[in-house]
């Protein structure tokens, strides 16, 4: 063993994770070995005194705390509800960034979706379309499409526009998801433009901040939450035995991506590499933006962008009165907290690498949890009825109170949002719902175009035809009287 190791977990008071070693056979000792020398346990401990400062903090100022709460300030607000001309402004802008190759796109889908109740990642998830897509095929394809649609827009050859794919997994998510990609052939992708990479875990902790074991040779671990994303996208993605040191941003760096389209994996309507987005951004040279929805209902329990101690910030619904959150805008009579959370973002590149150089002011929130650990004194493995211990997450949003050109864009709930969560007939943000939301939004897309579909029947379009209701052109005037699944435009007018 190494005696600097152990050295360096005494100095950090983290000694006892050597309890056992004397007992460990030499397999165990070299993994357990492997496993600290690869945790970075000066950091464990700066993030776990942040977290309990700020959790401190947060609690000491519990009185007061409405008080810092404000809503967005007007020029950062922008929206697209009642203003196409400005969406159409933004969606040429943001064609000529897809067109010219300077946008990426990362997808966070690390999470494990146990609400849902399935044991595969979210993405391989089937919500029932009549094609029985999966929600990876359904991004890759929108993918694809944005690629042609910028591509045809700027006169450039479809071949030549390429929108990257950064697809964020974590521990308990990348075997499968990968598996599922080469099994599917990349959904039509080239393989080389879709890149996965792993968050990282951090060990969970005692509620007095000591590492806990999860077997005499093994420190139980837990994944850091989406907002893991950004050390994760400095970390060499390649498995260590191929000493590769590409890390996303560097490769992203290598093709001259510049913008970045950040989403959740579970938004069955998320417009992947959005124009719109991309262009209203860029024309407020924001460094970051956060896509929302409108909150109407001031009971909703959905987190708000907001202003808070006077920087950018996501206030969760339990963290404003009920007296902000009914208060209205005066001038339009909207509510004045209503810009709901998605999960979508946008970065410059160069953001994203300065996050580094104040990342460890963010501070991580702690989850207390039941962690199943070893005694030390016993030696015995203990599953505790009660919370022992804790996780450590930190958000994807959580950098919001270090940006200073930021844009809030808000969109149409309907044509852009509805979360997979819950498990199949829950009634909410659940597969059912998911499938509805998608195939209205598709016969809205068939009707804009001058079709029609007769009552109850159902029309599914493949994004390869359409990515936003474009391009159905030749549509106008026909009838669809039975169930159809658009894969290209001939069979419809077949
Ligand atoms: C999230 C938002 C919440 C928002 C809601 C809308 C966060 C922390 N919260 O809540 O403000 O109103 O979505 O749908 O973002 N993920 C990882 N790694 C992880 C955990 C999650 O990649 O360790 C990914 C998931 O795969 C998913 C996304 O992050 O794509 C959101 O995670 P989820 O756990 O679904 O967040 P919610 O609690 O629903």
């Amino acid at each position: 063993m190494s005696e600097t190791l152990r050295q360096k977990y005494e100095a950090a008071g983290q000694g006892h994770v050597f309890n056992f070693w004397s007992q460990l056979s030499e397999d165990d000792q070299k993994s357990l070995v492997s496993q600290l020398g690869s945790i970075d346990i000066e950091r464990v401990n700066r993030v776990y005194s942040n977290a309990i400062q700020s959790e401190k903090h947060a609690a000491e100022s519990n009185q007061s705390i409405h008080q810092g709460i404000e809503p967005l300030p007007e020029e950062s607000f922008e929206t697209i509800l009642g203003a196409p001309q400005k969406e159409a402004q933004w969606r040429e802008i943001g064609l000529e960034a897809i067109a010219d190759g300077k946008v990426g796109v990362l997808l966070m889908a690390g999470g494990q979706g146990t609400r849902l109740g399935s044991s595969a990642p979210k993405g391989c998830y089937d919500i029932g379309l009549p094609s029985h897509k999966p929600l990876f095929q359904i991004q890759a394809e929108r993918i694809a499409r944005i690629q042609q649609v910028a591509a045809q827009a700027k006169g450039k050859s479809p071949a030549s526009v390429v929108v990257p794919w950064y697809i964020m997994t974590s521990g308990p998510t990348r075997a499968n998801t990968e598996a599922f990609f080469e099994e599917h052939a990349y959904f039509g992708l080239e393989r080389n433009n879709v890149v996965f990479f792993e968050q990282g875990t951090l060990p969970c902790l005692s509620m007095d901040g000591k590492v806990l074991l999860e077997a005499p040779s093994r420190v139980a671990v837990a994944p850091d939450g989406n907002g893991g994303l950004y050390n994760a996208l400095r970390t060499p993605f390649h498995l260590p035995s191929s000493n590769s040191s590409t890390t996303v941003l560097s490769d992203m760096e290598s093709r001259g991506i510049q913008y970045v389209h950040a989403y959740g994996v579970d938004n069955c309507l998320v417009k992947v590499a959005d124009p719109v987005f991309v262009g209203c951004c860029l024309q407020k040279q924001a460094e970051c933006g956060s896509k929302v929805v409108r909150k109407t209902i001031p009971s909703e329990s959905v987190g708000v962008v907001a202003v808070r101690d006077g920087r950018y910030s996501v206030v969760e619904y339990s963290e404003i009165s009920k007296e902000q959150a009914e208060l209205r805008d005066p001038k339009t009579g909207e509510l004045a907290f209503r810009a709901a959370n998605i999960v979508n973002h946008f970065y410059t590149t160069k953001f994203l690498k300065a996050i580094e150089s104040f990342e460890d002011k963010m501070a991580f929130h702690i989850a207390r949890k039941k962690i199943p650990f070893v005694d030390l004194k016993t030696g015995e493995y203990s599953k505790p009825s009660k919370p022992n211990g804790m996780k450590l997450e930190l958000f994807v949003f959580d950098v919001f109170p270090f940006t200073h050109d930021f844009t809030v864009m808000e969109v149409e709930r309907t044509e852009e949002f509805s979360p997979l969560k819950n498990a199949p007939g829950t009634g909410s943000d659940d597969p059912q719902t998911s499938r509805r939301d998608i195939l209205a939004q598709q016969r809205r897309y068939l009707e804009q175009a001058g079709a029609t579909v007769a009552d109850g029947v159902e029309v599914e379009i493949s994004p390869l035809v359409s990515y936003a209701g474009e391009g159905l052109e030749s549509l106008r005037g026909k009838h669809f009287d039975k169930p159809t699944v658009l894969d290209k435009l001939s069979s419809a007018n077949a």
